[in-house]
Order: C-alpha cells, then sequence, then structure tokens
C-alpha cells in the first residue's frame, strides 16, 4: 500500500507522521517542489520510523514520477491562511497550483483515490476532480472530519463527566457555512440539543466554526495536528476497506436536492473511495442551511472555472 503526499508543509509532513507511527500503510512519498524541506523532513520522519520500529517506509522525491502505483495520493500544498484571511482568500493562488498537480496525478498515478485537503477545500475539491477526469467516488475532500472533530471538542469542554462517548456531526462547507448538526451529535444516546440548553448549543456552534480560525490567531498559520489525524483516518477507512461513515466533502449529483458543488455531507468510505453518500433525514432548516452552503460554494466554483478557463 503506498500513499504520496504533496507538500511536505505542516500538514503533509504530520499525516506522514502519523502514518508511519500507526503503520497504516508500506510506503509513504512526500513531494514537495521545495526539495531540501521534503529531504529535511524526511530524513527527520526517517529516523522517527526507526525509533518507533515502524514498517512505514518513507521517501522524499521532487519528481512527480515517483507518485507512480499510488493506491492515495493527499493533496496539501497550497498557500495555507494567515490571521484575518478566510479560506476563500486563498482560492486564485491554489487553484494553479491544484492544476498543476491533478495534471501530474493523471500522468503518474491514474488509479488512485485523491484526498484533497488544500483550501478553500471544497472548491478546491470540485477542481481536482473536474481536472482529474476521475470518478466522483475517488475524488475526496478532508473537511467534516476535522470540523466535526472541533465540535465534539466544544462538547466535551462543557460536559462534566468527560468520559461520555460524544460523536459529532458537522456537514455543509468547509468555512463559514459549516452546519454543525446539533440534532445529528450525541453525547451517549442523547442528542446534543437536548442535553444542553439554547446558548450553550449556540456557542458550541460558534466554538466549532472559529475553531480552525482560534488556532491561526495563535499560530499565525493554520492548524495541522488535527487536520492530519482527519486525514489518516480517511486514508485508514480506504486502504483497510473499513466501510466507515464519515463526514467528506463530496460531489453531489442530485443528493439533497443538490448538484454540481463538492460539499460536507455523510458518506461510506471504503476501498473504493465514497462508496455510498448517506442521505441524513434534514429538518427544513437545516436544509434550508445546506443549500445557502451550496449556493456560496458554487459562486466560488465559478471563480475557479473563470480561472482555470483563462488558463491560470
Ligand atoms: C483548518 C484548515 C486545515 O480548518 O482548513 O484548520
Amino acid at each position: 500500500m503506498k500513499v504520496s503526499i504533496i507538500g511536505a508543509g505542516n500538514v503533509g509532513a504530520s499525516a506522514c507522521y502519523l502514518l508511519i507511527a500507526k503503520e497504516i500503510c508500506q510506503s509513504v512519498i512526500l513531494v514537495d517542489i521545495n526539495h531540501s524541506i521534503a529531504q529535511g523532513k524526511a530524513i527527520d520522519l526517517q529516523q522517527a520510523s526507526v525509533a518507533l520500529v515502524s514498517t512505514t517506509r518513507i521517501k522524499t522525491s521532487n519528481d512527480y514520477k515517483d507518485i507512480e502505483k499510488s493506491d492515495i495520493v493527499v493533496i496539501t500544498a497550497g498557500v495555507p491562511r494567515r490571521e484575518n484571511m478566510s479560506r476563500e482568500d486563498l482560492l486564485s493562488t491554489n487553484i494553479k497550483i491544484i492544476n498543476e498537480i491533478v495534471s501530474n496525478i493523471k500522468k503518474f498515478a491514474p488509479n488512485a483515490i485523491i484526498i484533497t485537503v488544500s483550501n478553500p477545500l471544497d472548491v478546491m475539491n470540485y477542481a481536482v476532480l473536474k481536472l482529474s477526469g476521475f470518478e466522483r467516488r475517488k475524488v475526496i475532500g478532508m473537511g467534516g472530519i476535522l470540523d466535526s472533530a472541533r465540535m465534539a471538542h466544544a462538547i466535551i469542554k462543557r460536559l462534566e463527566n468527560k468520559s461520555e462517548i460524544v460523536n459529532a456531526c458537522v456537514i455543509g462547507a468547509h468555512g463559514e457555512q459549516m452546519l454543525p448538526l446539533l440534532s445529528h451529535s450525541f453525547v451517549g444516546k442523547k442528542s446534543v440539543d437536548e442535553l444542553f440548553d439554547k446558548r450553550t448549543c449556540e456557542e458550541i456552534i460558534n466554538d466549532t466554526k472559529l475553531g480552525g480560525a482560534k488556532i491561526v490567531k495563535f499560530l499565525q498559520t493554520s492548524a495541522y495536528y488535527a487536520p492530519a489525524a482527519a486525514i489518516c483516518i480517511l486514508i485508514e477507512a480506504i486502504l483497510k476497506n473499513k466501510k466507515e461513515m464519515l463526514t467528506c466533502s463530496a460531489y453531489l449529483d442530485g443528493e439533497y436536492g443538490i448538484s454540481g458543488v463538492s460539499i460536507g455531507i455523510p458518506a461510506i468510505i471504503g476501498k473504493g473511495g465514497i462508496e455510498k453518500i448517506e442521505e441524513l433525514p434534514l429538518n427544513k432548516e437545516e436544509l434550508k442551511m445546506l443549500h445557502t452552503a451550496a449556493t456560496e460554494l458554487k459562486e466560488q466554483i465559478d471563480i475557479a472555472d473563470k480561472l482555470l478557463k483563462e488558463n491560470v
């Protein structure tokens, strides 16, 4: 099992580290145009692998040829957010980078499943799908697992008994228009809106939505440990054919009454990639919010399409 990670920045390197530590695959290739950074990190990671007595091997490359025969290619390359920047502010820069990467994936790893991580996530995942021409099941955006982890964290912080099992569910865009679903998030068997008062529920929603921005404010760059964990959860579900229900960005073709955008929804993830899109029974208000998120994404997608047409 071979995983290639494009982009040796904080997210790419942290994902490598987890793949090694958890021995999720046999080999990892870390690709970056800045070969010096990739080499430095790869040596550090190789030494970590030896120390951990891990069977996962790691190599670095600045040649896309080395991604040949990858089962999964993860795209983390691109500029990250800085303070006071939205994920959408990254669109025009990152789309150029994505364009080049996808042409190399098509050439060298045409059978791989692609996991998109670069921001703005849902728009980039749409662009990857469009540029690759891959089946939609093979192009997965990493957003929902991360946002759901942030929601679970916001819930756990407010629990007296911290050992209770928390399952959070965030769908919609990986951005301002994300939808932390109170009625589909649980502490034990109780839904979050049953358990907490209205004000606390609003605080949980707020903390979830601002979860990424808060980290950017402190770090002056975006988060990486939780994003890396979310990437590894997706990789493991695919390589181990777990058929696990995970929230991710997927291209919709009529599901939830939405078409032509990639947006966060729960899906069954297994060796085929997105094996089934789950249609949650949403109430009227939730469905309306999901449609608003889709409409906003469509506007961003139109900008992306225009940039691609102008051959950025
Ligand atoms: C975040 C970035 C990875 O939400 O989108 O932290």
